[in-house]
């Protein structure tokens, strides 16, 4: 099955961004992982890092139509923010696993509300990189199941 893995804002930064919360990791390094296991597993998957709501809006809608099964998303600060995003992914009516590196739910308060968990399948935070990777086994386990 296809799998579309959406980075959300400042993701790009990775490795180099508030290393004591978000780890050493690169997006890069994050990103191929996820993609050796998917490939191990019998899976394709695509990953897309966006700034803009607007791109991250256009690529949900377009899974609609293009085979994705299922969509693993960091929305990064749109997490808080964002309701164009969150509609997107209502109207396409795929399963979504929401990932954080960090637990937001231990940080500032305006990061403890998420326009994203209610819809989601499951949501994993607060592993660092293992959050994606956790995710994934996830993923891989419910399109095993059908
Ligand atoms: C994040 C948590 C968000 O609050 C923050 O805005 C991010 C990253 C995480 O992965 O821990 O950019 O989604």
């Amino acid at each position: 099955a296809s799998i579309l893995v959406l980075h959300g804002p400042n993701l790009n930064l990775l490795g180099t961004r508030e290393p004591a919360v978000y780890g050493h990791a690169t997006l890069a390094d994050i990103d191929a992982a996820l993609q050796t296991t998917a490939q191990a597993a019998g899976h394709t998957l695509e990953s897309l890092q966006s700034n803009a709501e607007h791109v991250l809006v256009d690529r949900v809608q377009a899974a609609r139509s293009d085979g994705t099964a299922l969509i693993l998303l960091n929305p990064a600060a749109f997490t808080h923010t964002s309701v164009a995003l969150r509609d997107a992914l209502a109207a396409i009516d795929l399963p979504f696993y929401e990932i954080h590196l960090s637990n937001p739910h231990r940080r500032e308060p305006f990061r403890h509300t998420s326009y994203f968990s209610d819809l989601a399948v499951g949501v994993v935070c607060g592993f660092g990189a293992d959050s994606y990777r956790y995710a994934l086994d996830a993923a891989i386990a419910r399109l095993r199941a059908g």
